[in-house]
């Protein structure tokens, strides 16, 4: 057992339904949820619930020294953790349903992608609506956002609620393959385009509006 294990597994024994799960996740499964960060270009990348960093890892790799990393934690353990681990992220202890607030004060624009690893079936469900919508007010309209769902629970409500909830906020949602790799087996959500309150409003221009006179 890793030392990134053995405290994780402190920590799920201390707070189970912040934390959510008993092992970080695999590196597969990092993988998977990490995929949208772009390979060119300065993204802003924004991590929710990076516990002791499994998809932080990989989100640097994927960055490799481009854009910024903004990482929200709620758990002290793992946000001391991830500053010694991860210098060059900006490890934030707050919590996701923050995000717009926490973007304003580092002056940043909405997020490019929001790659979560929060525990969705354990929170309340007035807190994952209030999280949701903090998740769409940070993210630009282009934006991509991914989240995961233990396999075994895909069937109880919290996770249809949050289904739901993905299809409502967002333009399209696709389920990725199971993740069998993981303990346990898992789903990648790939959500894309935020529905925006006042999107019609703010973007409601036909073409011919910008289109050079010939
Ligand atoms: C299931 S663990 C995932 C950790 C890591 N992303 C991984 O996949 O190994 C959930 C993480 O979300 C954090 N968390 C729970 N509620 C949160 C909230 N409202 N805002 C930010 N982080 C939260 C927990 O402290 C924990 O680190």
């Amino acid at each position: 057992m890793t030392i990134e294990t053995a405290l994780f597994l402190g920590r799920f024994l201390q707070n189970p339904r912040r934390v959510g799960a008993v092992a970080p996740s695999s590196s597969r499964l990092a993988w998977r949820a990490t995929v949208p960060v772009p390979d060119t270009g300065h993204p802003v990348v924004v991590e929710l619930g990076p516990g002791t960093g499994a998809f932080t890892e990989l989100i640097q790799r994927r960055l490799g020294g481009r854009g910024c990393h903004l990482a929200l934690e709620v758990d002290p353990v793992f946000t001391a953790l991830l500053r010694r681990r991860f210098p060059m992220v900006d490890v934030v202890a707050a919590a996701a349903e923050d995000l717009p607030d926490v973007l304003a004060a580092y002056g940043l624009p909405p997020a490019d992608v929001v790659v979560s690893g929060l525990p969705w079936t354990v929170l309340p469900a007035a807190l994952v609506d209030r999280t949701m919508a903090a998740i769409v007010a940070g993210m630009a309209p282009h934006g991509a956002f991914t989240t995961f769902a233990y396999l075994h629970a895909s069937w109880t409500s919290p996770a249809r609620r949050l289904r739901n909830r993905l299809t409502g906020v967002f333009e399209e949602v696709v389920v990725g393959r199971t993740v069998w790799a993981n303990l346990p087996p898992a789903l990648v959500y790939h959500a894309r385009r935020p529905r925006h309150q006042s999107a019609g409003a703010r973007h409601g221009r036909n073409c011919s509006s910008t289109r050079p006179s010939r």
